[in-house]
């Protein structure tokens, strides 16, 4: 199996501390920074918005990979790119047109990312993958870190990694939800792995590089 790219949910971190937990994971070979904007409205949780990214942005040697999960993303997204978002991922189900935002996303200079609840079919992504750098497959309910891994979302990923070959596309896959050593052995088609309690919870060397090197 090829490397994966591993970005960190600082979702787990210290908040307290974000600019010594970036550069932790970063120094413990960590490749983006997962930053979960959740605004109370789309998911029944509050966490961070572009005041932070900004500041985040002064200080991380890595590309931020910005979860947006909130309702009319239409309304932020060049606000978050403004701050610093290098990826920019917003949910199919929080807008009318999310074919415009993604092409919004690229034209204001950021990688355009979708995502899906676990309960949207996977094919309501499909004909938007041209528009988009990466595609994310949520294997929790999105709002809160530490949940467990939905199994019966694996295949989603599949039949991505699919589509992307079938219609050679350039997109990445990305997972979050659950992850951990075993969970995301079971996620051979994905590139990047999203990981919050279990890196946070541990050596963060040992956990990026088994995550890593499967
Ligand atoms: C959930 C977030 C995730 C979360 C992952 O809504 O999108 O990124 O932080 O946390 P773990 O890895 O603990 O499931
Ligand atoms: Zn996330």
């Amino acid at each position: 199996m090829a490397t994966k790219l591993v970005a960190p949910s600082i979702l787990s971190a210290d908040f307290a501390n974000l600019e010594r937990e970036i550069r932790s994971i970063s120094e413990a070979g960590a490749d983006w920074v997962h930053v979960d904007v959740m605004d109370g409205h789309f998911v029944p949780n509050i966490t961070i918005g572009i005041p932070v990214v900004k500041s985040l942005k002064k200080i991380s040697p890595l590309p931020l990979d910005v979860h947006l999960m909130i309702e009319a993303p239409e309304r932020y997204i060049a606000d978050f790119i403004k701050a610093g978002s290098d990826y920019l991922t917003i949910h199919v189900e929080s807008t009318r047109d999310p074919a415009s935002v993604l092409f919004k996303i690229r034209e204001l200079g950021a990688k355009a990312g979708i995502t899906l609840r676990p309960g949207t079919p996977v094919e309501s992504v499909l004909p938007l993958l041209p528009l988009c750098d990466l595609v994310l497959v949520m294997t929790v309910e999105p709002g809160f870190g530490g949940q467990s891994f939905m199994h019966d979302q694996v295949f989603k990923i599949d039949r991505l990694r699919q589509e992307i070959v079938t219609k050679s596309l350039q997109c990445l896959i990305e997972v979050d939800g659950g992850i951990n050593h075993d969970t995301a052995a079971l996620c051979k088609n994905a590139d990047v792995f999203v990981a919050g309690s279990y890196v946070f919870g541990q050596d963060y060397r040992t956990a990026i590089s088994k995550l890593k090197n499967l």
